[in-house]
């Protein structure tokens, strides 16, 4: 049988490199925002319940606004010029990569995420 003091060390395990981002009530349904984890940009996005986390920089033009851009179809579609990337693969339609996606939990209303910092090799 687990303690109190056993529980405490499994959540504490589980939240290994992730980063409090912010609570899930701060995230608005279908709006993007931004935030800076380990040096890296990224979007985090609300729908229908699910919170999902994508890097904030597009491949197309390297344009800092995917947080900006609208869902469709189960797709984040960058502002700029269009590029649409699926919200948990970070793929394109033609299933060519796009955007790095990040895991992310919720444990007590709050929003943590695992970022590991990337290496820019464009
Ligand atoms: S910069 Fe995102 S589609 Fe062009």
């Amino acid at each position: 049988m687990k303690n109190s003091q056993d529980s405490k060390i499994s959540s504490v395990n589980e939240l290994e490199g992730f980063t409090k981002i912010c609570l899930v009530e701060n995230l608005r349904e279908k709006h993007g925002q931004k935030f800076f984890v380990n040096e890296t940009e990224i979007a985090v996005f609300k729908v229908e319940g699910e919170i999902f986390a994508l890097n904030n920089v597009c491949p197309h033009q390297h344009t800092s606004m995917i947080y900006e851009g609208f869902i469709e179809d189960g797709c984040i579609v960058c502002p700029a010029h269009g590029w649409m990337f699926n919200l948990k693969t970070g793929r394109m339609p033609t299933d060519k990569k796009g955007l790095d996606t990040y895991p992310v939990k919720i444990i007590d209303n709050q929003v943590f995420v695992k970022v590991i910092k990337k290496e820019w090799n464009w």
